[in-house]
């Protein structure tokens, strides 16, 4: 017997991304993301600007998810959308858009925890990638969190450890702002790492108890450091971009990977996942493949377009809770913070 396939479409708004997904089943036809290059000028999200950016590219993104798909609005079964967390203004546009979208439609309402979907983004159906089995451990590194999570299933995590402070991303993107560089930094820092020297410059990595972290620390030192070396040659940025660069990145890369040995030693779990936009990071992505060999993990880096922030991971979110008959009532309200 062979079930008849399940269409969700997805929004995602929480941040400066308007973006929309349609799945089939856990199978992606579609997945489109409109980024924001309004907030490029100012070094960082201003929120109030998102909103509008939102408001205007919603219903142009949905459209093109749902042409791209090739699937009409009469055979979607749900509507996903990203509940939390996320910048309130921002949450609000996507939420809005789906409570008419499935009032008008008559079809079920499912709330996503953007975190959640971060990690469940491995479940998505792509060749060439295994997904993880129950329980694993997932590294979510974004520009807004930092999380060691246990994940026994779908729906059951517990968060083992978190930044005190900073994000890892913040980390990557603060570096950038020091060296001139537009924001979001980290994928330049990304570039320009590949051709520096990793042990040019020395960084203290942060003192944090368990499997928590702390980069503000870090980004004070960094700071610092450019601020006195500039007092002594002002090129000292241009001569040697590659090296701070580099350098930068692998005291972040030492970090996580410390942390990540400690969680394998507490949970005895060997099976690692990494998602948010931070583990598109060429060199965390090798690292994480080296210790496959050296530690005996098994480490599963999600597609690069589920990595950063997307749809689609908020659809497969969905179609699990679509499984499990977990609608949400009209009166659901989104949430700037927001748990597991
Ligand atoms: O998950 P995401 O798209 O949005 C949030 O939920 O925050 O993550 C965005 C973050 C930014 O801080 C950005 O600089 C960082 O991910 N990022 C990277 C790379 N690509 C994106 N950081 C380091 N290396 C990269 N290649
Ligand atoms: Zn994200």
């Amino acid at each position: 017997m062979t079930l008849d396939p399940i269409f969700i479409l997805a929004i995602e708004s929480s941040c400066d991304d308007t973006a929309a997904a349609v799945l089939q089943n856990d199978k992606v036809l579609s997945n489109v993301v409109a980024n924001q290059r309004i907030h490029e000028e100012f070094g960082g999200v201003v929120p109030e600007l998102a909103s509008r950016a939102h408001q205007q590219n919603i219903v142009p993104v949905v459209d093109l998810a749902l042409k791209k798909a090739g699937i009409s609005k009469k055979q979607l079964h749900g509507i996903a959308f990203t509940q939390g967390p996320g910048l309130m203004g921002s949450l609000l546009v996507g939420s809005s858009f789906a409570k008419s979208f499935s009032m008008a439609l008559g079809i079920p309402l499912l709330a996503v925890n953007h975190m959640q979907a971060h990690i469940l983004a491995h479940f998505i159906d792509e060749e060439g990638f295994d997904k993880p089995t129950f329980p694993f451990l997932a590294l979510t590194i974004s520009g807004g969190h930092t999380q060691i999570v246990k994940v026994n299933h779908f729906f059951d995590m517990e968060i083992i450890g978190e930044t005190t402070d900073d994000a890892v991303g913040e980390a990557f993107d603060k570096t950038a702002k020091i060296l001139g560089l537009p924001y979001p930094g980290g994928p330049l820092i990304d570039q320009f790492a590949k051709e520096g020297n990793p042990k040019a410059f020395g960084f203290t990595k942060p003192k944090v108890e368990g499997l928590n972290f702390s980069f503000s620390g870090l980004k004070t030192q960094i700071l610092y450091f450019v601020q006195k070396k500039t007092a002594l040659n002002p090129n000292f940025i241009e001569e040697n971009k590659a090296d701070i660069c580099a350098s930068v990145q692998f005291t972040i890369i030492q970090i996580l990977k410390e942390k990540l040995k400690l969680a394998v030693n507490q949970t005895g779990i060997k099976q690692i996942a990494i998602g948010g936009g931070v583990s598109a990071n060429s060199g965390i992505r090798k690292t994480l493949k080296e210790a496959e060999a050296k530690f005996g993990w098994k480490t599963f880096i999600p597609k690069f377009e589920y990595t950063t922030d997307n749809a689609a991971m908020i659809g497969i979110v969905g179609y699990q809770k679509y499984l499990h008959n977990q609608f949400e009532k009209a009166s659901v309200v989104s949430k700037a913070r927001i748990e597991f």
